[in-house]
């Protein structure tokens, strides 16, 4: 694996060249702001009456329309949501000047056939772990996250360099740029966000948290044990990594999770996994993405209604932290 740090990389194939950055969302916010404290030229691309438009502007930045903003560019980013790329690259298709870069934070588009981009463009992927707004914080603080990048079309024979140097001025060389491919990135994420971190962790809390309060515990306790020391845990893991972790909690922690925890996450459960793996590369996901967003996100509606329903959810109103 080959991880490349500010000192590695010429922040110059950037130098010159204006970027502008489609979506002022979790990303778009903070890589243009980002961007922007570096140095480069950029402009945020928003549609027509777009809410964002006072909001940027407010912080001191170039907005245009989103083909004026794409005309004027030697770099386009597509910051917007993944299920709108499609309908959005078609929209700017002709816009994009000859020999532009086209950049991404996601490799899913690229990956699944959603985007297929002209072949005079280079087109890169600078994807940060994380949510924007720590992108943007830890940039603040003089610190960066460190994100994944690739190159999927290679026209102009500097897609590497130019991916590298956005890469390291939205600060994500202060920690480290990992080499990867538009596939791997995509299937690793969408593969995470099902069936570890972002799917099967938040399950498992809330299963723990019915366990314990259909065995007469009180919702409140059975909170604080399920879900509330989630952060410490986490804290712990990002500090010291799992057997790090392992050796600062108690020995009756310690054993409770030797004896619990391969009990609860047994061969069954990686067999699934598997299948979630087989299922993303097969493009299910993406086939669902973009049936959800055709139908107006019915089931993510619904989803998120429904959340808010919960006793677990109740409790924890009663309990999160007053600021
Ligand atoms: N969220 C994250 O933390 C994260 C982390 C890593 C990578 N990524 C990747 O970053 C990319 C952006 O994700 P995100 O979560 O930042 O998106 P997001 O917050 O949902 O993006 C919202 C922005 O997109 C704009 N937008 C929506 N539809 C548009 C259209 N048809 N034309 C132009 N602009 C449009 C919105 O415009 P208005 O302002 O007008 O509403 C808004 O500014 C995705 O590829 C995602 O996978 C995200």
């Amino acid at each position: 694996m080959q991880l490349l740090r500010d000192a590695d990389i010429d922040p110059a194939p950037l130098a010159g060249k204006r970027v502008a950055i489609l979506g002022y969302g979790n990303q778009g916010r903070a890589q243009t702001l980002n961007l922007h404290d570096s140095g480069v030229d950029v402009v945020v691309g928003l549609r027509g009456g777009s809410g964002s438009t006072t909001e940027a502007e407010a912080s001191g930045l170039e907005t245009a329309l989103v083909e004026d903003a794409v005309a004027s560019a030697e770099v386009v980013m597509m910051l917007a949501p993944d299920e709108i790329h499609a309908a959005l690259y078609r929209e700017i298709e002709p816009g994009l000047r000859k020999d532009a870069a086209l950049g991404f934070s996601h490799g899913l588009s690229v990956r699944f056939g959603l985007v297929e981009p002209r072949s005079d463009l280079d087109v890169f992927l600078v994807a940060p772990k994380g949510p924007g707004t720590a992108l943007r914080s830890l940039y603040i603080e003089g610190k960066g996250m460190i994100a994944v990048w690739a190159v999927a079309q290679d026209a102009s024979g500097k897609a590497r360099e130019i991916a590298l140097a956005y890469g390291r001025a939205i600060g994500c060389g202060r920690a480290g740029l990992i080499a990867s491919s538009f596939a791997e990135e995509a299937e690793a994420d969408l593969f995470n966000e099902q069936a570890v971190v972002w799917g099967a962790v938040p399950e498992l809390l809330v299963a723990g948290f019915e366990t314990l309060v259909a065995g007469g515990v009180s919702p409140e306790l059975a909170y604080l044990e399920c879900v509330g020391e989630l952060k410490l845990i986490a804290e712990l893991i990002d500090a010291r990594g799992i057997a790090g972790m392992r050796e600062v909690i108690s020995n009756t922690a310690e054993l409770g999770a030797l004896l619990g925890g391969k009990r609860i996450v047994d061969a069954s459960v990686r067999q699934r996994m598997a299948e979630v793996l087989a299922e993303v590369r097969a493009g299910r996901f993406a086939e669902e993405l973009t049936k959800e967003e055709l139908g107006g996100y019915p089931r993510l509606e619904n989803a998120r209604a429904a959340d808010r329903q919960t006793l677990l959810e109740n409790v924890f109103e009663r309990l999160r932290p007053r600021r």
